[in-house]
């Protein structure tokens, strides 16, 4: 590296007041683009209950995204609540420790047991032979993620779902937009969620989306979104209220303009990282799979023991050099209290998971992150001895 550039890398780092450079930030389109639609839902007075940006979005997105039916949610966790309703799901569930709290949560809030299965340590997704194995006459269902928007074993989970009757709900957030070999990657399984949340590919500051295969059950989804209710006067299920709001939907319709853009400035970084990883022994990163349109949602590394120091030694070093960074995904789910009694959730059942938990570390990642900023964490990551201990 050049000395002008190491000696930048140095004054971003060791500047009086750190640059606070966080793991992700909401990705917001210019506001005036957005002002027209306010004075429109002003005028109309139509803030929710399924007004006309909430249909303009379900049909853009729907579009964008190359599904046939997708019904809106005010956010994924909501959605994935109404998906494991709308397929009536009974007994246990077979999911992932190695994701977000909400995929395990939901299926407690339903009255289900999850049972964990080990993730693959390539792609850090269930392992297909570790859910056939953990198959009982007590499970209704899978529940996998795409963790970090790479493709699950797809294939693999749809046979194995068909051999023994059982349904499929892809926990999708982080899935926005991906192509798979067989087009969106979210028309797979039963049903598909994806989220909205401001720290996603896509956001509608808070927001989600159920995939569904069919209009029929689009249409019961819609009811289940809406408290149950058929019309005015008759409630035939025990619905929730799951509606997206005016406001976000317009804010949605105003951010898939600049959807392309965003997931392309994210890859733009995603290459520098992978160029400033590739001679740092102890670090990795996930490689490159086999996707048509990936959506660059995150960019974790992991530090292994060949590694000078310990990942929160670097984790924390980094912070103190104001570059956030989060331990996505630890501690895994089967760690936290209400999961850990489960015999599913012993670490000793669960090896991959319990390793890359213990290793990884999500790298700040947004579409206007300043190339510099990487360049500065790589000085950290390439160097951290040269940098001052945590305290
Ligand atoms: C894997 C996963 N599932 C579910 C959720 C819940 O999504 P939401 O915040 O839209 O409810 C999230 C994220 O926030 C997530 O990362």
């Amino acid at each position: 590296m050049p000395f002008a550039c190491r000696l930048v890398i140095r004054v971003m780092t060791r500047q009086k007041t750190p640059p606070s450079v966080t793991v992700t930030r909401p990705s917001l389109p210019p506001l005036e683009a957005l002002v027209p639609h306010l004075e429109k839902i002003w005028a109309s007075r139509v803030v929710t209950s399924g007004g006309a940006y909430h249909q303009a979005l379900e049909e853009r997105l729907s579009a964008y995204l190359a599904v046939d039916h997708l019904a809106l949610f005010n956010n994924a966790t909501v959605a994935l609540l109404a998906a494991i309703k709308a397929l009536d799901l009974q007994g246990e569930v077979i999911t992932t420790p190695y994701s977000f709290v909400a995929t395990a949560h939901v299926l407690q809030w339903s009255g289900l047991s999850p049972v964990f299965v080990d993730i693959d340590p390539k792609t850090l997704n269930l392992d297909p032979q570790g859910i056939e194995a953990a198959i009982t006459d007590q499970t209704s269902a899978i529940m996998p993620v795409h963790v970090y928007g790479t493709p699950c074993d797809v294939d693999a989970i749809e046979a194995i779902a068909r051999r023994h009757g059982l349904k499929v709900i892809y926990d999708a957030a982080h899935a926005f937009g991906v192509r798979c070999h067989c087009g969106s990657l979210l028309r797979h399984g039963d049903l598909s969620v994806v989220s909205f949340h401001a720290t996603k590919v896509f956001n509608t500051f808070e927001g989600g989306a159920i995939v569904c295969p069919d209009a029929k059950t689009k249409r019961r989804i819609d009811r289940l979104k809406n408290f149950g209710f058929e019309n005015e006067v008759t409630v035939t299920q025990t619905g929730i209220n799951g509606k997206m709001s005016e406001f976000n939907a317009a804010l949605g319709l105003v951010q898939l303009d600049y959807i392309d853009q965003h997931i392309s400035q994210r890859g733009e970084r995603v290459r520098a990282y992978r160029e400033g990883l590739a001679n740092i022994e102890g670090l990795t990163c996930l490689p490159e799979f086999d996707v048509i349109q990936p959506n660059h949602s995150y960019f974790p590394i992991f530090v292994d023991e060949t590694y000078p120091v310990s990942r929160d030694h670097i984790y924390h070093c980094l912070q103190q050099h104001g570059f956030y960074g989060r331990r996505y995904f630890y501690p895994l789910i089967s760690d936290f209290p209400m999961y850990a009694h489960l015999p599913s959730a012993a670490s000793g059942h669960l090896p991959h998971a319990s390793r890359v938990a213990s290793q990884v570390i999500c790298l700040p990642l947004y579409p206007d992150l300043d190339m510099a900023a990487i360049d500065a964490m790589m000085a950290i990551l390439s160097d951290p001895l040269a940098y001052p201990s945590p305290s």
